[in-house]
């Protein structure tokens, strides 16, 4: 049996048993597998996004075929496809989500992958209405065009964070970059335009060169929990500017219970897991709830409530260490290995 500490957490409104949460992946999508992870112990469950591409795509299919039948005779539409055989990514991830939901005790939370606003946004609705419980919206784009300023690349990402929430009414996460120019006046204002809750952050994928044949190699690894520290630095800005009434998820580096551990103390309301549970697989947020249990009686915590936002940036004895002050003296940190000294000394 646990031992007797409340781990309890409310996310997006919804109340959870515990604060670790599966974020989105490739196991939570098939409803064997995100049963696995549930029995694994995870507390909500976040679906792989449903990409605005794979939309898109299918949208301009049936365009298509629409198209092609329309000087055509009525026999000749027999030719065509069927409308069913023709919706694809969106129609399976809505089956998908539904059985997902119809046989989870712990919230399910689908995931939107976009990078423009739509005709395709009405499909955060088709969400809602397979039973999610929230709806992720995952921002998710490299601005590498040179006359698209800072100023107007947000401008499109609060357009669409507005048109997903008028689209639904179940809350709605916004997955961000950390790459802004001005994180926390982006984060303030994605949640104006109606964001329940942030989720920190977005984990981008570096290509790589493969030098013998030239090519560009797709690389997806696994994270390392140091990649933590930055979900960590920008929970315990916002916590205080936000406040208690925004929900915000950490995601990145999340492995063991101390991870979950720091997430809490800098304000998070949820720790997410993937790279983690992939490694060790499903039942890997059941051993990081014993040792979170284990950790919270050996320090004296009872509950979640009791840890959550004891390290936030108003409460930290140096806020300045969270901000820029901290970059001179983590420079000045490093000692030389021994053999190697600097030139004139
Ligand atoms: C194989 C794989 C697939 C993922 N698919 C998605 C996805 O569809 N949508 C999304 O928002 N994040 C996706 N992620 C990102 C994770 O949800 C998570 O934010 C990221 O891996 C950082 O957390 P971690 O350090 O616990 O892995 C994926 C990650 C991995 C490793």
């Amino acid at each position: 049996m646990g031992a007797a500490v409340d781990l309890s957490t409310t996310y997006l409104g919804l109340p959870l048993r515990s604060p670790l949460v599966a974020s989105a992946s490739p196991l939570n999508g098939d409803p064997e597998t995100a049963r696995m992870v549930e029995e694994g112990g995870a507390a909500a469950i976040v679906l792989p996004s449903l990409f605005e591409e794979e939309i898109l795509h299918e949208e301009l299919q049936l365009n298509q075929a629409l198209e092609a039948g329309s000087g055509h005779f009525a026999e000749a539409l027999d030719y065509f496809p069927a409308v069913p055989e023709l919706a694809g990514a969106g129609e399976r991830y809505v089956r998908a989500l539904e059985r997902i939901k119809a046989q989870a005790s712990v919230p399910v939370i689908a995931s939107l992958n976009a990078t423009t606003r739509g005709g395709w946004v009405r499909w955060a609705k088709a969400l809602q209405d397979a039973g999610a419980d929230a709806v992720e919206l995952n921002l998710y784009h490299v601005a590498a065009d040179p006359d698209l300023t800072g100023a107007a690349m947000e401008a499109r990402d609060l357009d669409l964070v507005a048109a997903v929430r008028a689209a639904i009414s179940v809350p709605l996460a916004v997955k961000l970059s950390p790459y802004y120019s001005a994180f926390a006046n982006v984060a303030r204002e994605v949640v104006r335009a109606g964001a329940d809750g942030l989720v920190l952050f977005n984990r981008f994928y570096q290509p790589d060169l493969d030098l013998e044949n030239l090519g560009v190699v797709v690389r997806l690894d696994l994270s390392q929990p140091w990649e933590l520290r930055l979900p960590m630095r920008w929970t315990a800005i916002l916590r205080p500017q936000l406040g208690p009434a925004v929900s915000l998820a950490a995601t990145s580096g999340i492995r063991a219970a101390v991870d979950v551990v720091k997430a809490l103390m800098v304000g998070a309301d949820v720790a997410m897991m993937t790279s983690a549970a992939l490694r060790e697989g499903p039942a890997h947020f059941a051993a990081v709830e014993a040792d979170l249990r284990l950790w919270m009686v050996r320090h004296g915590y009872a509950s979640v409530d009791q840890l959550r936002g004891c390290a936030t940036q108003d409460h930290a004895e140096d806020p300045s260490a969270f901000e820029r002050a901290n970059y001179m003296q983590t420079l000045h940190s490093w000692s030389a290995p021994p053999g190697l000294v600097a030139p004139g000394s």
